[in-house]
């Protein structure tokens, strides 16, 4: 159930003992003689996160980077874009691709930092190895270049 908590500059609502942001929010989403700073846990609490994610960036376009920084076939670029590992990646024919940058196998993550890769990014767990353009190349651990099921796996 929710219940009103107050702070110095703010008021909040606690449900479960969770700060809800909506709320918070409602104190600079007015006029400015009415609007109220926010509180710190704008800035640390996962709830609020998930709340810019949901009303910043997924309802549109996000600038992650700019084409001259991978000029390369082969260049990659890490980018943390609010939690989410993603991976910029010039391909072998010109194209700026953007991918997660975790392995498709156990999510780890597959670039830690900018550079050039020699044809396929590969896992540096399991060796699982992709293509520039983002599709699976080699699962050496399965069944092989270009073979990517093993009956009974
Ligand atoms: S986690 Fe990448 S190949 Fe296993």
């Amino acid at each position: 159930m929710a219940s009103t908590g107050k702070d110095a500059s703010l008021e909040f609502q606690v449900c479960d003992g969770a700060v809800r942001p909506e709320s918070v929010l409602d104190g600079v989403d007015c006029s400015l003689a009415e609007a109220r700073g926010i509180g710190n846990e704008a800035y640390t609490d996962n709830a609020f996160l998930a709340l810019e994610r949901q009303r910043l960036l997924s309802p549109t376009w996000t600038c992650i980077g700019i084409g001259s920084d991978l000029p390369e076939p082969g260049d990659v670029k890490p980018v943390d874009l609010v939690g989410l590992p993603l991976l910029m990646v010039r391909a072998e024919n010109g194209e700026l691709r953007v991918f997660h940058n975790v392995c498709s196998h156990r999510g780890v993550r597959l670039v830690e930092e900018s550079g050039q890769v020699k044809r396929v990014i590969v896992c540096p767990v399991s060796l699982r190895s992709y293509n520039l353009d983002g599709t699976l190349f080699s699962t050496p651990h399965i069944g092989g270049q270009g073979k990517h099921n093993c009956e009974g796996f």
